[in-house]
């Protein structure tokens, strides 16, 4: 890594602690901080409990660091603007004043797929792709990489947003297996994005070497990511878990659409429950109508000659 002195962001978190074990022992300082306590401290590990939302941490915590993980968020998907504002939108924008006023060189920011999460899942976007986010969570992620490239364009302070599918042990259902990022694969994406000489406002797809992907990232190439893990080593276990369908779904009606972001179910039922008439109002790719098993997606593929057929499982 071209960076040595670090500060990460949501260092108690899911993916933080990883970032913390494995980061600590490749610089000469890991600035930790988290409004959550962290448990124990690494080896060149300094531990700080702030809160992100208050502006007047931040200049503390960027003091003397020369590159920043910003991984801190709100991450409920479901969660009040107010508190999406005051963290992940004034928190990251304080973050960004003080790394100016402190001079630091490049920051890695968690965004999210969520950006773009009201694309259908047909269609294959490259980070050109107009933003579609799908939620306040996605939304505040959208924020967060148009302020990194005022950040750039107006300061120089470089950043790469990684677009992060699902970050988790193992791939275990049918989304992920396009979604999936290892988090060894993380891992290295954030190194990457530490070691590349030169990335300006770079957007990057977060996924490992899966089979199959919802996204082009041949934007990021010179990011030098070279994913080493797969989704499709669970491919099997999905599928026998994941495919089968748990819900047998009716139309009666002809397709269950009222408009281009809209869509009222006529005539929907499953084996225990009755759909007709839900309003799925405007939902996106990360949308579930039930228990995760239909995708507003595929129901605006659905067509007459389909009815009866069991559902291809969502997520
Ligand atoms: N895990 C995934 O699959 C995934 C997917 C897309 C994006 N991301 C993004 O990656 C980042 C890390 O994800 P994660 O799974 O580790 O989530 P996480 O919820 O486990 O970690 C987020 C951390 O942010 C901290 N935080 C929240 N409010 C704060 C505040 N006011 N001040 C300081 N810290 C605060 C939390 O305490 C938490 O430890 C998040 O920004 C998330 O949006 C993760």
């Amino acid at each position: 890594m071209i960076f040595h002195r670090v500060l990460l962001t949501g260092a108690a978190g899911n993916l933080g602690s990883i970032l913390r074990r494995e980061l600590s022992p490749k610089v000469k300082l890991l600035r930790s901080t988290d409004i959550a306590p962290l448990s124990g401290s690494y080896e060149n590990e300094q531990c700080v409990v702030a809160d992100l939302g208050d502006p007047t941490v931040a200049d503390g915590l960027v003091s003397g660091v020369d590159a920043i993980i910003h991984f801190a968020g709100i991450v409920k998907k479901d969660v009040d603007f107010a508190d999406v504002n005051r963290v992940s939108i004034m928190g990251m924008h304080s973050l960004y004043d003080a790394a100016v006023r402190h001079g630091v060189k490049r920051v890695v920011f968690a965004s999210s797929i969520h950006v773009v999460g009201f694309y259908e899942q047909t269609d294959i976007i490259d980070a050109h792709a107009l933003v579609r986010p799908d939620t306040y969570y996605g939304l505040a992620k959208a924020f967060g990489e148009n302020l990194a490239q005022l950040y750039w364009d107006r300061h120089g302070l470089e950043t790469v947003s990684i677009r992060i599918g699902a970050s988790e042990a193992i791939a275990s259902n049918h989304r992920q297996l396009r979604s999936w990022l290892s988090f060894g694969d993380m891992v290295r994406l954030v190194e990457a994005s530490l070691t590349a000489p030169r990335v300006g406002h770079t957007i990057a797809f977060g996924t490992s070497r899966n089979g199959a992907s919802f996204w082009d990232d041949r934007l990021a190439r010179h990011l030098g990511y070279s994913p080493q893990d797969s989704a499709d080593v669970f491919r099997t276990e999905i599928l026998a878990k994941d495919h089968i369908p748990i819900l047998t779904i009716r139309l009666s009606a002809s397709r269950a659409a009222c408009g281009p972001s809209s869509l009222v179910v006529r005539r929907l039922q499953s084996a225990d429950r009755d759909f007709s008439g839900h309003d799925l109002g405007q939902r996106g790719q990360n949308d579930w109508l039930y228990g995760g098993h239909i995708k507003l997606s595929w129901l605006r593929q659905f067509s007459d000659a389909e009815r009866d057929r069991q559902s291809p499982a969502g997520k």
